[in-house]
C-alpha cells in the first residue's frame, strides 16, 4: 500500500470534509502535493482535481513542488513581525532569489512564512529541521544562508 493509499484509508470514501486534512496528511508524509497525489484524493473524494486545486491554492501552506533540501520556516507571528522579521523575509528573498512556497533551481532552498513557533522572546526566528535560529537580523541571513548550502551539499 502507497503512502497516500494508508492515508485515505484513514478517511471516509467522497467524505468531501476531509478534503483539508488530508491535503495536510499527504503533504506532512511526502512534503508536497504532486499531481498523483491530487488525482489520486479526487478519485476518492469523487471530486474534481480542479476543484481540489482551487481549494488547496487558496492556503498558503499547501506546496505542490518539492521542498528544497533545505527548508527554512520563517515565523511571521506577531511578535516576530514587530521585532523585525518582515526584514527578515526580504533578506532571505534576495539571498535565494525566490518567493515563498518557491524551490530554488538548483533544488537546495525552500522557505515558508509560518504563525508563531513558540519562541517569541528570542525572535524573530527561523526553524530548519529541528534547529532554532534566534534573534536574526536581515544582516545575518547571507552567512546563515552560506552555512546552510554546505549543510544542503550534504544531503
Ligand atoms: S511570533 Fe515568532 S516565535 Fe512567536
Amino acid at each position: 500500500m502507497s503512502k497516500i493509499d494508508e492515508i485515505l484509508s484513514r478517511y471516509r470514501e467522497g467524505g468531501h470534509e476531509n478534503l483539508i486534512p488530508i491535503l495536510q496528511d499527504i503533504q506532512e508524509a511526502e512534503g508536497y502535493l504532486s499531481e498523483n497525489a491530487i488525482v489520486r484524493i479526487g478519485s476518492f473524494l469523487k471530486m474534481s482535481t480542479t476543484k481540489i486545486y482551487g481549494l488547496a491554492t487558496f492556503y498558503d501552506r499547501f506546496r505542490f513542488i518539492p521542498a528544497g533540501k533545505v527548508h527554512l520556516r520563517i515565523c511571521n507571528g506577531t511578535t516576530c513581525f514587530i521585532n523585525g522579521s518582515a526584514g527578515v523575509v526580504a533578506a532571505v528573498r534576495e539571498s535565494l532569489g525566490t518567493e515563498p512556497g518557491q524551490t530554488t533551481r538548483d533544488g537546495r532552498f525552500s522557505y515558508e512564512l509560518t504563525a508563531c513557533q513558540g519562541g517569541c522572546n528570542e525572535g524573530p526566528v527561523i526553524c530548519v529541521g529541528e534547529d532554532y535560529h534566534t534573534r536574526i537580523r536581515p544582516e545575518d541571513v547571507p552567512e546563515l544562508v552560506s552555512k546552510l548550502k554546505l549543510l544542503a551539499d550534504l544531503k
